[in-house]
């Protein structure tokens, strides 16, 4: 299974902030957004990850994402992202990476606590994706379930509700997804959605729906994005992060504190 972090955007909502800097590399608590998702790919067993960013802050992905894991077994692959052309997009770039394999997609601003390994271990074929009962569905992709819990029907930011079922940014997928993916026709927003990908396979009956247990966050806005801080300080979800990456940023921060002492002497 390869993984990919989808990385790039513009994060228009979340202005000045992104003004100087991705989306994905603002703090939540005391590291970058991205090693939540790095993090949860890592986790589930993933050791070959792509990560695509915008051409914007490409260098700043690579300071602090180019060798950090690079003694820990994990290889890290980039590929930029001109134009945000929608979430599609990245298994068209990913082609090449992807290759004959099953791919693993998270999204860089999307924070979990549950833990996908299972989910990645038993992954045949199809495509698996995941639900969350939240308050407000009509900012995300949305899934509804027929009364025996099978999903009927998906849609993205629907205007008129459908279901209490928001669909995380966490997608499993077998190897024809860039194919696929090359098929999809651009939304009335003109962007080439990750819902029409789980709708093909909705359709070829492939689909299956896993329900996502522990906490989802989607730091996309200024109030999400201080909740997901609150969130992981209160319920210490750094501590809870795989012992490889925690020992990757301590010896990070060790290497950064040298370099700074040794400027000063
Ligand atoms: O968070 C889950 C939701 O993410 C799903 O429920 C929706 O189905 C899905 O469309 C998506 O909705 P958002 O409105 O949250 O998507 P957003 O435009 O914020 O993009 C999500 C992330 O992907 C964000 O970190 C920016 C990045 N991105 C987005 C686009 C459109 C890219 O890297 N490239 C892109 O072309």
């Amino acid at each position: 299974m390869k993984g990919i972090i989808l990385s790039g955007g513009t994060a228009t909502r979340l202005f000045p902030l992104t003004a100087t800097t991705s989306k994905q590399l603002l703090p939540v608590y005391d590291r970058q957004m991205i090693f939540y998702p790095l993090n949860t790919l890592i986790k589930a067993g993933i050791r070959d990850i792509l990560i695509i960013v915008s051409s914007e802050h490409s260098g700043q992905f690579l300071n602090l994402l180019g060798s950090i894991l690079k003694n820990y077994g994990v290889h890290l692959f980039f590929e930029v992202q001109k134009v945000p052309k929608g979430l599609a997009e990245a298994f068209i770039l990913g082609e090449n990476f992807i290759g004959q394999n099953n791919v693993a997609m998270i999204l860089g601003d999307n924070i979990f606590e549950d833990d996908f390994s299972n989910d990645i271990k038993n992954f045949k074929s199809g495509g698996k994706i995941f639900a969350k009962k939240v308050k407000d569905p009509e900012r995300s992709g949305v899934v509804r379930f027929d009364k025996n819990n099978k999903a009927v029907e998906i849609v993205e930011k629907p205007k008129k509700w459908i279901s209490d079922y928001a669909i995380p940014g966490f997608y499993i997928y077998d190897k024809q997804i860039s194919e696929i993916a090359k098929k999809v026709q651009p939304s009335e927003r003109g962007e080439i959605e990750i819902t029409s990908l789980h709708n093909y396979y909705l359709e070829k009956k492939k689909l299956e729906v896993g329900i996502v247990k522990g906490e989802w966050l989607d730091a996309g806005t200024f109030d999400s994005l201080l909740e997901a801080g609150n969130i992981v300080k209160n319920k210490k979800l750094y501590k809870k992060f795989d012992p490889l990456i925690n020992q990757a940023i301590l010896e990070f921060n060790e290497e950064l504190k040298t370099i700074a002492r040794k400027k000063l002497l």
